[in-house]
């Protein structure tokens, strides 16, 4: 059985206690959510360590947002995998939609990027999506198809067990706008069957598909109730403690 996964991406908000003290309100309430659902923080590089001190030991993991291409070295400004290992994380994201449109982000540096992560012992939260024009021009699945394999062809059966793919449709991205759970079903449905293509059935089956984009209490329920969505990534209602748990009791 894949894993149901929420995981909070806090971008560039919050300064370092306002951080910590949103880690808090999520370890003291995450006793609420069923022990089968993992919860994920990723947190803004200079926030990794206190709020590492702070999820020690409980059930929420520790994400970064990205990760260096390079293992280590002069790269003014980049940090590496293995500074992410050392402040205790266990995830970071890779390819999010923001990264690609403002920063430049390819896919051979992704492939790179993964490379790293999974050879440091980092599990990998890729994300993939397609954006307004592309969804309306009718170009969606091969949009997401394509990402997905362009990344994820490049690896193993054995490194699928580390890797989650996020599901964000661009439009949906801090705009309001969520697509409707029959739009999220059958792009999960579809980059499942990609993921099958390559690796076989089971390895389909077991990796955990999530949804993101404008995910919140009042509409979690319907996409996760969908066979193909095993839990989101969240955005803005991340950064309210009682929203991010209120999804994660939405299974
Ligand atoms: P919002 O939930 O703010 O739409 O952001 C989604 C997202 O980009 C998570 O990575």
């Amino acid at each position: 059985m894949r894993k149901k996964i929420v995981a909070g991406n806090w971008k560039m908000n919050t300064i370092v206690p306002e951080g910590v003290e949103l880690a808090k309100a999520v370890v003291a309430k995450s006793a609420e959510v069923p022990a089968e659902v993992g919860l994920v923080v990723a947190a803004p590089f200079t926030h990794l360590a206190p709020v590492a001190a702070v999820v020690k030991g409980t059930r929420v993991a520790l994400s970064a947002q990205n990760c260096a291409d390079k293992e280590k070295g002069a790269y003014t400004g980049e940090v590496s995998v293995d500074m992410l290992k050392s402040v205790d994380c266990e995830y970071t994201i890779l390819g999010h939609s923001e990264r690609r449109q403002y920063y430049g982000e390819t896919d051979a540096k992704l492939v790179e990027k993964t490379r790293l992560a999974l050879a440091a012992g980092l599990k990998v939260i890729l994300c993939v999506g397609e954006n307004l024009d592309e969804r309306e021009a009718g170009k969606h699945f091969q949009v997401v198809s394509d990402q997905t394999k362009a990344v994820l062809y490049n690896f193993s059966a054995e490194d699928m067990k580390n890797i989650v793919v996020a599901y964000e449709p661009v439009w949906a991205i801090g705009t309001g706008k969520t697509a409707t759970a029959e739009q999220a079903e059958e792009i999960h449905a579809c980059i499942r069957k990609v993921l099958a293509e390559k690796f076989g059935a089971q390895v389909a089956d077991d990796t955990t598909i999530l949804y993101g984009g404008s995910c919140k209490p009042s509409n979690a329920k319907e996409l996760f109730a969908m066979p193909d969505i095993d839990g989101g990534l969240i955005g803005g209602a991340a950064l309210k403690a009682d929203d991010f748990i209120g999804i994660a009791l939405s299974f």
